[in-house]
């Protein structure tokens, strides 16, 4: 109140400053206006009379003056005319006049100006022939009326404007300032009490930037708040549960303070322009949806490819920046590369080589020579930036991500023997005879073979890489310990299966009507699919499947709807455009048949094209009714983690490829053969008519594993068999 009450009086003083001294400049020029006006017309007519009246002033004829005067009577406040002797007595005058007179000043025609008590004016002029002056006498008192005038219209102004403005004032403080405080500080209140503060207060109003920083606070205290009942119950429970918290202490542990390296292709936030403004995006990959969760646990570095248009102007003179943007963790090291470089290593060695290679998925894998001088160069690219970041460092700790740096882990052992190198396939690893119509899978294999742990999803793909090793390389395979030792270096391969983490507490759900609606679809049964549109996903194959259970079962027509949410990915390269028309085409195809008068406004596939924000995707996890993953060949497949570890009212169900490494933990999914269109189509209709009692039995069993299992176990794993590794010159630990 107090401030309200200091800012209407700071109002009404700054008002009335300014009035005041806006009203003294006008009174002043009226004042100055009126008095000018009586000068002209007291000199015109001292003028005029002067020469009619110099006989008189001899005469001194009052009478004769008298009637020259009423000649002039009709003037507008003219009082009167007198003639002066020079010493100013008057000789002649009409009555109710002074009988005396100042003499006009010396050098001036006309002397004019106010009498005394401002209530008559005067104006003198000499007369010409004899000694003496002619006096004109008007009535001024006009002119302080007109004055005060003013003076009176000021203050009514001021006095409307202080009245306007401080109401206006008012509201606005209330509206804008007051209210959201009063519901902030309630919001924040029933949060700091441990009861539902309900939706967080409306981010618009000028306190918008204050709400926000205090709801991130709030959000964090609650985290912290459920992270460590959580941690207290486990405690209790004797479990060992892998927390963000645990990770951070375990890894500071094993890795003795040392940071963390982590080099992946793809960065986790790329600065993009949009619209003129640079914005943030968060790219679909699961590979980012894996190993983020860890750095933001840990802290450390990733080195990244910058592929954001507006990448380079958002970091510093070392091209790093800390993200994640809202509250930085760790830092982002961005590796530029040129088209050529991107085209050659990215688009066409890795994802039109390595990738169709890696997934048995019946496309063809390209191999170029200038692709692989390419894919060559930019590893060494990316050495360099990873040595400019170990600098220093003593037996560094460094975690390479993936199929785009096989030749990496080699390149960081040759220029740091001391470095921990650790490098994670996050794709299948497919049999040695398959591998083998690589050109270069000799080098391949002797790149990776540079890393300490060489780590796949599953033990499956570990068999598949030593036996590919065993027979292209000379080199011993320790079958017992899973190692390959070569040259007095051992490398110890590994299966562990990525994770992610478990959402819980996420708050209210979002309403299904609403999300359905946001994509002009319809239906009360919502299942569905979340993947980069990549010919691996079995993305045809599933629509399908949802063709044939529609005709099968022709009562869920016009309440079923399958909504993909399909991210775009590697569309420079002709398969993968291809692929996008070839979906869009499929869904329009199936829709068309559907498309019927009993259903209008109803269709069976909603396919969402586009960039999908993961918490938007969190958002359709948490209301769809079943999630289906029919990838034809996946290292993991995250998705079907996520939408089992998503924060839901009611259990839902996962329809799973046992394509898929997470088909091997997930066993209580209802596991399909995605080729099998008939067994797919069958899987839906069980989803959807499953018994409340099995739906449950299978979703808590399923977040079991996925609590049990979680990212920051996966983390903990790597890094513990990495701080064992000995690297030449290391210390033991
Ligand atoms: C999926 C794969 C990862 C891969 C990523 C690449 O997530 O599982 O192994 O790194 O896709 O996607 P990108 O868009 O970076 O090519």
């Amino acid at each position: 109140m107090r401030v309200t009450f200091r800012l209407v009086v700071s109002i009404v003083l700054a008002a009335a400053a300014v009035s005041a001294g806006w009203t003294f400049f006008s009174a002043r020029a009226e004042r100055a206006r009126l008095i000018d006006e009586l000068d002209h017309r007291g000199s015109l007519l001292a003028e005029g009379l002067r020469e009619a009246a110099e006989p008189l002033a001899k005469r001194a004829d009052a009478k004769a003056l008298e009637r020259i005067a009423g000649r002039f009577g009709g003037r507008e406040r003219l009082r009167g005319v007198s003639l002066h002797r020079p010493d100013g007595t008057a000789v002649a005058a009409t009555s109710g006049l002074p009988p005396t007179a100042p003499p006009p000043r010396e050098g001036r025609p006309f002397d004019c100006g106010l009498l005394d008590d401002g209530s008559l004016h005067r104006c003198t002029a000499p007369l010409e022939e004899s000694p003496g002056f002619i006096a004109v006498f008007h009535g001024a008192a006009h002119v302080e009326a007109g004055v005060r005038e003013v003076w009176r219209r000021g203050f009514m102004r001021l006095l409307t404007q202080v009245l306007l403005m401080s109401a206006i004032t008012l509201w606005i403080v209330h509206l804008d300032v007051l209210a959201p405080i009063e519901r902030t500080v309630e919001w924040m209140r029933l949060l700091r009490a441990g009861e539902d503060p309900g939706p967080a207060p409306p981010q618009g109003s000028v306190l918008g930037p204050l709400a926000r920083e205090a709801t991130k606070l709030a959000r964090s205290l609650e985290t912290a708040r459920a992270a460590a009942e959580e941690e207290a119950r486990l405690r209790h429970a004797g479990h060992a549960l892998w927390t963000p918290e645990r990770l951070k202490e375990h890894t500071k542990d094993r890795l003795r303070g040392k940071p963390m390296i982590v080099v992946a292709n793809r960065e986790p936030y790329l600065h993009v322009r949009k619209d003129g403004a640079v914005t943030v995006l968060r790219p679909a990959s699961g590979l980012v949806a894996g190993v983020e969760p860890i750095l933001k646990a840990c802290g450390g570095t990733w080195v990244a490819h910058g592929a954001g248009d507006a990448d380079r102007e958002t970091v510093d003179s070392s091209d790093r920046v800390r993200v994640p943007p809202e509250e930085p963790r760790y830092s982002l090291r961005r590796v530029w590369l040129t088209r050529e470089q991107e085209e050659g290593y990215y688009y066409g060695f890795a994802n039109e080589g390595l990738w169709p290679l890696c997934h048995i998925a019946h496309a063809r894998p390209q191999f170029r020579e200038q692709d692989w001088k390419q894919y060559h160069a930019v590893n060494r690219l990316f050495a360099d930036a990873v040595l400019t970041e170990i600098e220093g460092v003593e037996e560094p700790c460094v975690l390479i991500q993936d199929y785009h740096f096989a030749l990496l882990p080699r390149m960081i052992k040759e220029a740091r023997p001391d470095a921990r190198v650790s490098l994670f396939w996050h794709i299948p690893w497919p049999n040695p005879e398959a591998f083998g119509i690589c050109p270069w899978q000799r080098e391949i294999l002797d790149g990776m073979l540079g890393a300490d742990v060489v780590g796949f999803h599953i033990q499956y793909h570990c068999n598949n890489f030593l036996e590919t090793v065993d027979r292209a390389l000379e080199c011993r395979i320790d079958w017992e310990r899973f190692a390959v030792r070569r040259g007095g270096h051992a490398t110890l391969v590994k299966p562990y299966p990525i994770s992610v983490a478990l959402e819980e507490n996420a708050g209210p759900p979002p309403s299904k009507e609403e999300l359905l609606r946001s994509i002009g679809a319809r239906g009360t049964l919502l299942v569905l699919g979340v993947d980069r549109l990549d010919y691996t996903k079995g993305i045809l194959e599933r629509f399908l499947a949802v063709e044939r259970f529609l005709e099968d079962n022709p009562a869920y027509v016009g309440r079923f709807v399958f909504v993909e949410l399909g991210a775009p990915s590697r569309t420079t390269i002709p398969r993968y455009r291809d692929f996008v028309e070839e979906v869009k085409r499929e869904a329009l195809r199936i829709n068309a048949r559907f498309d019927t008068k009993d259903t209008r406004g109803w269709r069976p596939i909603v396919l969402a094209v586009g960039h999908h924000e993961r918490t938007e995707v969190a958002r359709w996890y948490r209301v769809a009714d079943a999630c289906v993953v029919t990838s034809l060949h996946d290292g993991m497949n995250l998705v079907a983690k996520e939408y089992v570890a998503s924060d839901r009212e009611e259990p839902g169900t996962l329809i799973l490829s046992r394509f898929t490494g997470a088909s091997r933990e997930l066993r209580d999914a209802l596991i399909v053969n995605p080729y099998d269109v008939e067994r797919v189509a069958a899987a839906l209709r069980q989803a959807i008519e499953m018994e409340p009692e099995e739906r449950r039995r299978r979703w808590e069993s399923m977040r079991e594993a996925v609590r049990e299992h979680n990212i920051y176990r996966w983390g903990a794993r790597l890094v513990d068999d990495l701080s064992r590794a000995r690297p030449a010159g290391a210390a033991s630990t």
